[in-house]
């Protein structure tokens, strides 16, 4: 292939993953402030699912509404810098870098990448690339849901909803690391093990158990997915307790922006939804992932030109932690 184009998975339009196409395509060159990134690995998100399927319907305003005419999605990625433009000062060619660049972008379902330096941080030298591409969202989201909201302290019992995908096992895995010991895991029965393999000390099956209704309460509730009615989620939580949600259906999202303040008020535990701040905390998961306190757990890598199976199995909710694009073999 000429060094004028690369392989990428190209969106031709909003629908099933059937939308994606695998095609030869220009490769970006670096403007004034822009690393030329050769990518190496890509993580798969519900971001990249939403703009595939052009669902929730709001996402269109992001990707067009008329639709998304051969765009390059791909928001988590790693891989190493061959090109700088004019004015970078932070990276040079040779360097390993890993990132959100879901503000800058995407595109990580490339061969090759150009945005902005600010999209990156260095990677550190003991981490693969297929790792370092599981863990800016992720990693981010489950900082900030544990820090930043739930101001989580040794003492506090936590349960997270929806443990077993990206998110859920990097919480375990920081909240273990930050002293907490009563670590609760809710997902569906086949992940229970899974969930025990990574740090939760208990674990509960969402299809059998209602986690509102157990009696128990607990400091801080992390939830990737809001499926309990808000008015429900007091009864988990301890007196001064908080919920911290980073993943929701928009109906379920705008039931707790409507009562979430109210109930917050009335029971005297905080409701509250998580926006993600990208790559706010990405230079101190890249640390963490140093000292192998966050070990993220790679469901399957995959090869770019199976970026659509992918796709497809992180759709179907068939996954255990994160599905990773190989887009450069290990
Ligand atoms: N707040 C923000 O600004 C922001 C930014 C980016 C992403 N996000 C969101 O953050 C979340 C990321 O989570 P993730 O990557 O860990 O997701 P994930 O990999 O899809 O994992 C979610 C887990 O929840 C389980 N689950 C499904 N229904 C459930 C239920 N009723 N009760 C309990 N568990 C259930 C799933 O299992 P099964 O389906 O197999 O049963 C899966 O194991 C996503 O919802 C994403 O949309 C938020």
């Amino acid at each position: 292939m000429s060094t004028a184009t690369m392989r990428a998975i190209v969106q031709t339009r909003y629908g099933k993953t059937g939308s994606l196409e695998l095609r030869t395509v220009p490769r970006p060159k670096p403007q004034a402030g822009e690393v030329l990134v050769r990518v190496h690995a890509t993580g798969v998100n519900d971001a990249d699912w939403a703009l595939i399927q052009g669902k929730p319907f709001f996402v269109r305003l992001f990707g067009g509404t008329r639709g998304p005419r051969g765009r390059i999605l791909g928001a988590d990625v790693a891989g190493e810098v061959v090109d700088v433009g004019q004015g970078v000062t932070r990276f040079s060619r040779g360097d390993r870098v890993f990132g959100d660049l879901s503000e800058h972008g995407n595109g990580g379902f490339g061969e090759y990448l150009s945005t902005s330096e600010d999209a990156f941080t260095r990677m550190p030298d003991s981490l693969s690339y297929l790792d370092a591409a599981a863990l800016p969202h992720a990693g981010n989201l489950a900082m900030q849901s544990l820090f930043d909201v739930g101001q989580l302290r040794p003492e506090h019992r936590l349960l997270v909803n929806g443990a077993g995908g990206g998110v859920g096992v990097l919480v375990a895995q920081l909240a273990a690391h930050h002293g907490v010991r009563d670590i609760v895991g809710v997902d569906d029965a086949s992940k229970q093990e899974f969930l025990r393999e990574v740090g939760f000390a208990r674990t509960l099956d969402y299809r059998a158990v209602d986690f509102t209704r157990t009696g128990e309460r607990f400091d801080v509730i992390v939830d990737t997915r809001l499926t309990r009615s808000p008015f429900s989620l007091p009864r988990a939580l301890a007196p001064g307790g908080v919920y911290a949600t980073v993943g929701a259906t928009t109906a379920s999202l705008l039931g707790l922006a409507i009562w979430g303040r109210l109930i917050s008020k009335v029971t005297g535990r905080q409701l509250r939804m998580l926006w993600l701040k990208a790559n706010k905390n990405t230079a101190e998961v890249a640390a963490l992932a140093e000292s192998g306190v966050l070990a993220p757990r790679i469901d399957r890598g995959y090869p770019l030109a199976e970026t659509p199976l992918a796709v497809a199995r992180f759709g179907a909710a068939e996954h255990r932690g994160k599905i990773v694009i190989a887009v450069v073999s290990p």
